[in-house]
């Protein structure tokens, strides 16, 4: 079982982000000076990811300029002979195989997965949400690729997941779950955005899944849930019920860009790791903190 193709869905109208997100899409704010949607395509093709779907809708195309070469500042670079400004521009274009389509309506996370049924074609594929990004230790491979193991080792589907605070739960999935081995277990029953008396455990699905493609004919029969859209997550309580489905506890830190506290945590982290400004940044934070401001 190969995993090849991946699916980001960034249709989602930003509204945690207003009023940037007005006329930019959420996923262009920048992690440091990289667009969000970058550093997710990234973890995509280090997991051995080759063609790449992002689910957009109107308003979203300044992500596709940011895929495609741009002659004009290519040129003016080359010119100017500033050389690894041109490669790093121009190798923005050729990270992967990159395909478009709209979701036009905003009908739910399951209604978006589902429009990418013609281009996953029969095989097995990757869903990277584009609010979610992954920071694996040193010498860890990416969540995807951790979730594609998984996925092979197990012939299933796989999807990311961690335990978050009894108080927190609420806003994401609920998993019924039980221990295979290690960081693996088996998904009996899911839930979206579950009551108290429905949560199953503390274990949700944060960010990536990679899904048999049963799952699209299950889309297309699952009807509005939570919040009247359709919910990738009802989606796969279907498919968990007739396939196996593992969670896969993953090994890494999860940032949730899609809200301005998660979006200054990545941003700092991001810098601190970052040669050109972490001495800089470290001390320019202690003298802010020494002066209580
Ligand atoms: C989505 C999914 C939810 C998941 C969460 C975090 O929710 O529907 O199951 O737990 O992402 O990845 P949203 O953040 O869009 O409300």
């Amino acid at each position: 079982m190969k995993v090849r193709k991946a699916v980001i869905p960034a249709a989602g109208l930003g509204t945690r982000m207003l009023p940037a997100t007005k006329s930019i899409p959420k996923e262009m704010l920048p992690i440091v000076d990289r667009p969000a949607i970058e550093i997710i395509v990234e973890e995509a093709v280090k997991s051995g990811i080759e063609d790449i779907l992002i689910i957009t809708n109107r308003g979203k195309c300044a992500m596709e300029d940011y895929f495609d070469y741009n002659p004009e500042v290519e040129q003016s670079l080359k010119k100017s002979g500033k050389d690894d400004e041109y490669e790093l521009v121009r190798g923005l274009a050729n990270m992967a195989n990159i395909v478009f389509v709209r979701q036009k309506e905003t009908k739910g996370l399951g209604h978006a997965v589902w429009r990418a049924k013609s281009f996953v074609g029969n095989e097995p594929f990757a869903v990277l949400l584009g609010d979610d990004i992954m920071v694996s230790p040193e010498g860890q491979p990416p969540v995807t690729k951790q979730l594609i193991d998984a996925a092979e080792q197990h012939t299933a589907s796989a999807v990311g997941a961690q335990l978050v605070d009894s108080k927190d739960i609420a806003k994401y999935c609920s998993l019924k779950v039980d221990l295979i081995k290690d960081n693996v277990f088996h998904v009996t029953d899911a839930v979206e955005k579950p009551r108290p008396e429905q949560v199953f455990s503390n274990y949700a699905i944060l960010g990536r899944y990679v899904l048999m493609p049963k799952i699209f004919e299950i889309l297309e029969n699952t009807p509005p849930g939570f919040g009247g859209e359709i919910q990738i997550t009802d989606g796969l309580n279907t498919l968990c019920k007739v396939d196996k489905m593992v969670a896969v506890d993953f090994v890494a830190r999860r940032y949730d860009t899609g809200n301005l506290k998660g979006y200054l945590e990545t941003i700092i982290d991001f810098a601190m790791k970052d040669d050109r400004v972490n001495d800089w940044l470290r001390e320019y934070m202690r003298e802010k903190s020494g002066a209580g401001v």
